[in-house]
């Protein structure tokens, strides 16, 4: 079968395919478009398998045998460091590295940043409640997880649209032809760049941040390399909002789809808990792991995938097995138990799930308090999906609202965000259509 699952076509419905895979074949083999085979994992109990499996590891050098690594897709050299990241590595170094910024994401600490969560998300909705349009994305869903993993690192703010433009091209070319990993390395250079000067600065100007901290451990030897520095602020930038984008976005879209569940959380926000497990389960925004290697020949649901091979343990699909969840293709904000696999299992858990969890809550809760008659302003299918592998999210969510004052002590977080048109009024091009404040991923 001939499918590119990282297509922004295949990304606006990929349920009926896994519901398919599910049932007949579901180890299934593929061809990526940049031509690597993979496994695509699709069963629940497989996908919890396969997450905690250590036969399946991140060390390509361990797991492939000389023949393959000649086979392996051109990277330029220059990107080496980045693959030292905790979530490309295996352990004993993935102990190490994670327990470095652990503390800084349990539940009690990322509890702490409720109020500025709060206050942030009610600037951003000042900026839009007089207008009675906003694109949710840009306006709403991206600022918030931008801003709030920017403020943790000590990153500037201002500098959000770059990191997003950086991060999100990519992983729109995860998984692309040749061509496609020519077209990202200005972006992964330039990130590279800007971190690389970052860390100069806070050496020179320590502050009060998770980046000075870092610094620090690297300074002190034996924690932390200085690859490994650069490779850790790149992963925090990008995980911590790449994904919670998609929460916020995937997640109001559910709801205004499903319009009787939406109304019973304006309702009964106490509900907001149980509705966000759901909306993480239901469109979730991490649709398959990041990819892991046979390191031998490993035999799953009676399929062995050889030593060296891809494996994609797809999450969207493993939320949607009608063998774990009773009536999966429904959404229902009070679904209990809800052992969503959203947030991965075993050695990669989400280090941000407590921050993600946070920020989903406050957001969708605080979006429905003040605005909620929003509803869609554009036809479902009209909807554009951002291409790439690992995560899914909307690349616009344009929705409709009754207009509405702004009480005189919130003129002030409209002079940080500055009012603006959404983009979808103004002209037809991605570039010319880009609103200020964050950046154009929409290709
Ligand atoms: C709704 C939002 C989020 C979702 C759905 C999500 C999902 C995931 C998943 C599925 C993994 C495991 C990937 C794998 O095993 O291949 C992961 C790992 C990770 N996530 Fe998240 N994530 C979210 C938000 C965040 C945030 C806000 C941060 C903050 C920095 C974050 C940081 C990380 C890190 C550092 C890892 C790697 C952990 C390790 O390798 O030990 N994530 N996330």
């Amino acid at each position: 079968m001939s499918i590119d699952i990282a297509s922004s076509k295949f990304k606006a419905n990929p349920y009926p395919f896994y519901a398919r895979l599910r049932a007949d074949e579901p180890v299934y083999r593929i061809t990526l478009a940049d031509k690597q085979p993979a496994w695509l994992i699709t069963r629940y109990d497989d996908v919890a398998a396969t997450l905690k499996d250590e036969r399946f590891i991140k060390d390509r050098l361990k797991a492939l045998t000389p023949e393959q690594v000649a086979k392996q897709p051109w990277m330029p050299r220059a990107f080496q460091p980045l693959a030292r990241n905790m979530l490309e590595v295996d352990p004993p170094d993935h102990t190490r590295l994670r327990a470095l910024v652990q503390k800084a994401f349990t539940p009690r600490l990322v509890e702490q940043m409720r109020e500025r969560i709060e206050t942030l998300t009610g600037e951003l909705l000042d900026v839009v409640v007089r207008r009675g349009q906003m694109d949710l994305i840009h306006d709403y869903a991206l600022p918030v997880p931008t801003t709030i993993i920017a403020e943790m690192l000590g990153v500037p703010v201002k500098d959000r649209h770059k990191f997003h433009r950086w991060s999100s091209a990519i992983l729109m070319a995860s998984a692309s032809s040749w061509w496609g990993t020519m077209k990202i390395i200005p972006h992964g250079l330039a990130f590279l760049r800007y971190i690389r000067k970052l860390v100069i600065k806070r050496r020179a100007d320590p502050r009060d941040d998770l980046l000075t901290a870092l610094v620090q451990a690297e300074e002190a030897g034996q924690q932390l390399s200085e690859d490994e520095l650069v490779a850790m602020v790149f992963l925090l930038l990008l995980a911590g909002h790449e994904t919670t984008v998609n929460l916020i976005g995937n997640g109001m879209l559910a709801l205004l789809q499903n319009r009787d569940q939406l109304d019973r959380l304006c309702r009964d926000p106490a509900l907001i808990k149980p509705a966000i497990e759901e909306l993480l389960r239901y469109d979730s925004p991490v649709e398959t792991a990041t990819e892991r290697r046979a390191c031998e020949d490993v035999t799953v649901a009676g399929v062995t995938i050889p030593r060296g091979e891809l494996v994609m343990a797809v999450i969207a699909s493993a939320n949607r097995d009608e063998r774990q969840f009773d009536n999966p293709d429904k959404l229902d904000i009070t679904r209990e138990p809800n052992k969503h696999l959203s947030f991965g299992l075993g050695t990669h858990y989400c280090l941000g799930a407590p921050l993600a969890r946070l920020e989903g809550q406050i957001a969708v809760n605080s979006l429905l308090r003040r605005i909620g008659d929003v509803r869609l302003a554009v036809a479902p299918e009209s909807l554009r999906w951002r291409r790439g592998l690992v995560v899914r999210g909307l690349l616009a969510l344009p929705v409709a609202f009754s207009k509405q004052g702004v009480q005189p002590k919130r003129v002030l977080g409209l002079l940080r965000f500055g009012p603006k048109t959404p983009h979808w009024n103004k002209s037809a091009s991605p570039a010319g259509g880009r609103p200020q404040g964050v950046a154009a991923d929409r290709g």
